[in-house]
């Protein structure tokens, strides 16, 4: 995209930030990475780019003018907990378009958006979750359509467009947890599939 300027936090290898750059979907990327040996290779990977690698703890290294330069920001293939608390440390710092991969369900990054971001886009690829959070201080319309406990969970985009991913992985969820040992918690997480499940008319009336 012209003129247009990437923030990568956590980029370990530095592959995205280069991908997005080489495929011209961005014109500079400013790269965070918090320990020194992938910073290193961040640096090698992206060295001749337009690419700016820093060395710190999330938005720290970004101050609040250099912040105001940047239209977009990714953090993917960490736990959901962690990308939160990056995004909630620095509120003024957080360019208008968010992208993040959690490795373990977005709910977290869900519940923190209501109020500040809409969830703007959502994608399954095998079994992770892909969320686009744009800035918006309205009330979210994506939650509209599903109920609010299903959708921050499974993600109300992904509900509602009835997403075959999400689908294999509820079927998948529903077979693993039916065959664990009845817990509280996994006849409570087991409910919640079964409930998600009925609501994509894929429900097996138990
Ligand atoms: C598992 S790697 C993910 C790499 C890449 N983003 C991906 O999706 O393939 C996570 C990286 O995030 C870095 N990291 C963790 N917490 C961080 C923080 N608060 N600020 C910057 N980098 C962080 C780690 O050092 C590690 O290199």
């Amino acid at each position: 995209m012209r003129g247009h300027r990437h923030l990568d936090i956590g980029s370990d290898h530095g592959y995205l930030p280069r991908y997005l750059l080489e495929s011209g979907r961005i014109a500079h990327a400013i790269v965070v990475e918090k320990t020194r040996a992938p910073y290193e290779l961040s640096c090698r990977t992206l060295m001749g780019l337009p690419a700016d690698v820093r060395l710190g703890d999330g938005f720290e290294p970004i101050d609040d003018a250099l912040s105001a330069t940047i239209d977009s920001v990714s953090i993917t293939g960490m736990g959901a907990k962690l990308i939160t608390a990056i995004l909630a440390r620095h509120p003024q710092r957080l360019p208008p378009r968010i992208v993040v991969q959690p490795n373990d369900g977005a709910e977290t990054i869900r519940r923190w958006a209501i109020g500040s971001f809409h969830v703007a886009n959502e994608q399954m690829i095998a079994h992770y979750e892909i969320v686009t959070l744009v800035r918006s201080t309205d009330k979210d319309p994506s939650y509209a359509a599903v109920p609010e406990q299903l959708s921050f969970r499974f993600g109300p985009r992904l509900l509602s467009r009835r997403d075959p991913q999400l689908l294999a992985y509820l079927v998948l969820q529903q077979a693993r947890l039916a065959a664990l040992p009845s817990t509280p918690r996994a006849h409570r997480e087991l409910a919640l599939v079964r409930e998600a499940l009925a609501l994509l008319g894929c429900g097996d009336d138990r």
